[in-house]
């Protein structure tokens, strides 16, 4: 197999670069680089049913991922997890066509290992030894794996009250973790910090090219799983924005390489009522968005104040029709008992969000309750017992 990857452009000013050598944001002005791809070529070359008999993993998708060599690809066996019929959910709420693709049974329990699978591969490609990460719990937890199995450093930044089990599978993978006495932003700018002192390169969100590829798996495979068609809603707990962006990269991709004929999908953010910088700037009609204040929610993945792609989220959103939505904390408890009770899906605090924004949208009449809806559990609760306990 061979990767299609052609060179690095910038989203804001256009820029490219060769992909072939390390960058980080655009070096020009500062925003997010996205990996480009030969897609005519690869139309040409590839067909879609070639896919079908891959293993499952989100490396079924190689052509249109970014690793040259497939020695250096760092793969526990992320991706491909299930599309759930939520039937019982589906009943209570008059929602027929309402799915869960639970992410929840992936490496280190989240979707934060398609990321990092994809981002260490590269950075291992490229020769880099030394790997950094500021992270609300999971991504760290993600890194500090994917550089094990690579042979690689892992140096970790999390705020001291980061999920217990995020700062142990740190630990016990070799990683060297420093809790940081602040939120996510204050870790990134020790981590960055450190990266100039010692060497170290920085996978920060959005702040590097590779993350996002491994993000996006996740709308190839919807689209797979739903024989190449879009679902109408998605719901996304928005924090840093990889998701949603990446999803969004992955339909552009698609309807370039014909794999699917149209996208139908109204991208939905959720955030919570205590750190809610998207939901605030797409109701202001802003293409930014501002820090928040005083972060607070136990949904410790989406308590992010400000975010460097906050303008590709906002336009994601927009461009789909969609729209976004607060919730409250006690909210997401009752959602994180009621998808357990109901389907046997246990959510991390930021899938039971997407649920408690569906309800919100339903009852403001700004759903149609029978489109095919699709949650995002984006991971297992069985990492924040301390905070639901
Ligand atoms: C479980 C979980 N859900 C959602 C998010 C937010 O993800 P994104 O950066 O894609 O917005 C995170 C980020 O840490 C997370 O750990």
């Amino acid at each position: 197999m061979r990767s299609y990857l052609s060179h690095l452009e910038c989203t804001a000013c256009g820029k490219t670069y060769s992909a072939d050598e390390p960058h980080r944001v655009c070096p020009a002005c500062g925003k997010v680089l996205y990996a480009r791809y030969d897609l005519p070529h690869l139309r040409r070359d590839f067909s879609r049913g070639a896919i079908a008999s891959r293993p499952a993993t989100m490396w079924r998708y190689y052509e249109a991922m970014p690793v040259r060599n497939e020695e250096d690809v760092v793969s526990l066996g992320e991706g491909m997890t299930p599309l759930l019929h939520a039937r019982n959910l589906g009943r209570q709420l008059g929602c027929p066509r309402l799915y869960i693709k639970d992410e929840s049974g992936n490496p280190t329990g989240s979707f934060k290992a398609r990321g990092m699978s994809a981002a260490v591969s590269r950075a291992k490609e490229l020769g880099l030894r030394k790997l950094t990460v500021p992270s609300a719990g999971n991504a760290a937890g993600a890194m500090a794996a994917y550089c094990a199995q690579g042979g690689m450093e892992a140096h970790v930044f999390m705020p001291k009250d980061a999920p217990k089990a995020n700062q142990q599978e740190c630990v016990d993978a070799g990683a060297r973790l420093t809790l940081v006495d602040g939120l996510i932003g204050d870790a990134g700018r020790i981590s960055r910090e450190r990266a100039a002192r010692e060497g170290l390169f920085d996978l920060s969100t959005l702040q590097e090219p590779y993350r996002a590829e491994g993000k996006k798996t996740m709308g190839y495979e919807l689209a797979e799983q739903l024989g190449w068609r879009t679902p109408d809603v998605i719901i996304y707990p928005t924090g840093g924005g990889t998701g949603i962006v990446g999803i969004w990269k992955a339909y552009e991709e698609m309807l370039a390489l014909g794999w699917i004929s149209e996208v139908t999908t109204k991208m939905v953010s959720v955030q919570s009522e205590g750190c809610a910088p998207i939901v605030r700037a797409f109701q202001a009609g802003a293409d930014h968005a501002e820090p928040w204040q005083n972060a607070r929610t136990l949904a410790a993945g989406i308590r992010v104040p400000s975010a460097i792609g906050d303008y590709l989220m906002l336009r994601a959103i927009r461009d789909s029709g969609g729209t976004a939505t607060t919730v409250s904390d006690a909210e997401i408890l009752a959602d994180v008992k009621a998808m357990a009770s109901a389907e046997g899906v246990y959510p991390c605090p930021e899938g039971a969000a997407t649920l408690a924004g569906l309800r919100k949208l339903l009852k403001a009449g700004t759903l149609d309750p029978e489109a095919t809806i699709v949650l995002m559990n984006t991971g297992t609760a069985y990492k924040y017992l301390d905070v639901l306990g």
